[in-house]
């Protein structure tokens, strides 16, 4: 919890946390948690991307990886992400401390983007591990316009070498994350644990609305093609297509209004849409409503409407092994959850097989400063990953 607060500290917006892929705020993380995987034992390194990663060896071959990532959205909470980094470091401690190795080694791997907050696009950390990591992904530009590319050469690594940093199947034993369950279904159920079945999957597209700037005073009303009413009208037809549709979910959270001045009607706006579900056949049809929808909307008030895909996840399972070695790790009698928020997991999952344990929180309150877990619950976790690692020893 200590360390949660230290890395609170690691951030670009005084008085809020707001730590984005390949900053100063990132390299006062990496400070902090190069030097607690080194108090645990391990060998640290940072990859090409900006991943910090952390080895324990083990007796025998093999790998399992622990993780989680230590970017933030902006104004976000304390845990979501490195919680789960704390929490794998912690259980390496522990091993360290008795003089223990395992049969297999252990790599903690703290992300360096999951949230996407400064290049738009996720995961980028488990992205290159997983050797999914584009050419185009390296073009696209901050909101300074500063391509990824040049971002990461800052930060000290070399996007012409990010493919080295792959790591490959062979010899992997799982992937496993702990993480905040950002829901309110633990604490509703009165547990502080529970196992997550499948991740959903996600969409996440810009649509820009392109009408025709004019003066606020002079151009009638009948004579104007404001592309912010249109995209205001879209956003309710976001909301309309998730409510009229069971487990979809959907969520228009930025807007670039141009020119953006008080007297000038609005000429284009770009809107971000994130479109969720469990089952990926619902979500591409929901999708594929809502596109329709802002041509539609568009064409009736003579704009044109263009749809620009940034990224797109299939739903993720978890593998029934790990889901029965933590289930047992966490004391038997514990929820089985899906999980609405992506997580490095869902790319971990190309990779080898995939588990996650989340940590009850206050209120399924995240994504906010408010975002709150307890001592005692995340010692639930502090306590089980150990009993977990020693499972697959037994096979
Ligand atoms: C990550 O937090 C996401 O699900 O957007
Ligand atoms: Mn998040
Ligand atoms: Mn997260």
């Amino acid at each position: 919890m200590e360390r949660c607060e230290a890395l609170a500290t690691c951030t670009e917006e005084p008085g809020r946390i707001t730590r984005p892929f390949a900053t100063d705020a990132m390299r006062c993380a990496h400070r902090h948690v190069e030097e607690w995987m080194r108090s645990a034992g391990m060998t640290v390194r940072r990859d090409n991307i900006g991943n910090l990663r952390g080895r324990y060896e083990g007796t025998g071959r093999g790998t399992l990886l622990l993780g989680s990532h230590l970017d933030s959205v902006r104004d976000a909470g304390r845990y979501d992400g490195p919680l789960g980094v704390m929490v794998a470091i912690a259980a390496v401690q522990s091993l360290h401390d008795h003089g223990r190795s395992l049969p297999f080694g252990l790599e903690v791997l703290a992300f360096a983007d999951e949230e996407g907050a400064r290049f738009g696009t996720t995961y980028l950390g488990s992205r290159a591990l997983a050797g999914q990591l584009g050419a185009d992904d390296l073009q696209r530009t901050d909101k300074d316009g500063i391509p990824m590319a040049d971002a990461i050469r800052a930060f000290g690594g070399d996007p012409s070498r990010i493919a080295d940093d792959a790591i490959s199947r062979e010899g992997l034993l799982g992937y496993c994350e702990v993480h905040i369950e950002q829901g309110p279904v633990l604490e509703l159920s009165g547990l502080p644990v529970g196992v997550v079945r499948a991740i959903a999957g996600q969409d996440r597209m810009v649509v820009t609305f392109t009408g025709e700037a004019g003066h606020a005073g002079t151009v009638p009303m009948d004579r104007r093609r404001d592309a912010l009413v249109v995209a205001a009208m879209f956003v309710i037809a976001v909301e309309h297509e998730a409510r009229s549709h069971e487990g979809v979910v959907a969520t228009v959270g930025r807007l670039e209004v141009k020119p953006c001045g008080t007297n000038v009607i609005p000429g284009e706006v770009g809107l971000s849409v994130d479109v969720r579900h469990a089952n990926d056949a619902v979500r591409l049809e929901s999708v594929q409503r809502i596109m329709a929808g802002a041509h539609a909307l568009a064409e009736g008030r003579g704009l044109t409407a263009s749809v620009r895909p940034v990224a797109e996840n299939a739903a993720a399972a978890c593998s029934p092994r790990m889901i029965e070695l933590l289930t047992e790790a966490a004391g038997g009698d514990v929820p089985q959850l899906v999980s609405g928020a992506g997580h490095d997991a869902v790319v971990m999952s190309s990779l080898t097989d995939i588990g996650m344990l989340f940590v009850r929180c206050k209120g399924g309150v995240s994504h906010n400063p408010a975002e709150s877990v307890s001592a005692e619950d995340v010692g639930v976790t502090i306590d089980g990953l150990p009993r977990f690692l020693d499972r697959p020893s037994r096979g």
